[in-house]
């Protein structure tokens, strides 16, 4: 009885490597006939059929990268008080009443706090190194739930906001694409330029 049991098994066993190296074997066949089909005359077609040349308007609607040197800011303008009601309305609601508070019933993080702050949080005040980034992240992703929703002098008033709120403009400033690249941000002194040379510059 136990010989029957074992010999099934070896049978088993014994089928299942067959199996496996035919499936080897007709796998390098295939390959094979693939290497010498690679050397025929069969052309590529000059089209594939699929797609279509955007429009200008099309490309115009994704092409909103902001630079640090201002390169891309929309015309347009924006004050800290408008701002802040604009904030109120599409963003308090994710980063708090005034972008200092985070917790669970928060799903976005704090926007607010300066260089000083003891616990650091990686916030627009104390991290970001570029005032022209907050300008296209906010253009390009928020609100969360709706990005690319607001117009050019509506983040032009969010920027303004949130750069005041961080201590960096003041009240009454009024940003627009002349001012916002001028405006230092605290946390660029953090970063230093890769400028290392003579090894694989990867920047
Ligand atoms: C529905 C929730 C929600 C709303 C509304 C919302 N945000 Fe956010 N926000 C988030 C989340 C979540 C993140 C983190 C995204 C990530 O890290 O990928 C974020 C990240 C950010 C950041 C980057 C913070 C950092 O330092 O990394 C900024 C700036 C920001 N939001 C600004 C705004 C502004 C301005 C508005 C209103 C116009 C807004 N958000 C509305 C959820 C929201």
């Amino acid at each position: 009885m136990l010989t029957k049991i074992i010999k099934t098994k070896l049978t088993a066993i014994f089928s299942g490597v067959i199996l496996i190296s035919l499936l080897a074997f007709k796998d390098r066949a295939l390959h094979q006939s693939f290497q010498i089909q690679a050397g025929d005359t069969t052309k590529w077609p000059a089209r594939f059929g699929f797609g279509y040349t955007p429009t200008a308007q099309e490309i115009t609607a994704w092409d909103i990268d902001v630079r640090p040197d201002g390169k891309g800011l929309p015309k347009g303008q924006g004050d800290v008080e408008k701002g802040k009601g604009l904030y109120t309305l599409k963003c308090a609601s994710c980063h708090g009443a005034n972008g200092v508070e985070t917790g669970a019933k928060l799903p976005g993080p704090a926007l607010v706090g300066d260089t000083a702050a003891k616990s650091k949080p990686k916030t627009i005040g104390n991290y970001w190194p570029y005032a022209t980034t907050l300008f296209d992240y906010v253009r390009r992703a928020m609100p969360y739930n709706q990005p690319g929703s607001l117009t050019d002098n509506e983040v032009y008033s969010i920027t303004a906001y949130l750069l005041n709120a961080n201590k960096i403009i003041k009240a009454g400033a009024v940003l627009n694409a002349q001012n916002l690249p001028k405006i230092i941000m605290p946390a660029k002194k953090l970063f230093i330029m890769d400028d290392r040379k003579g090894g694989p510059e990867v920047k």
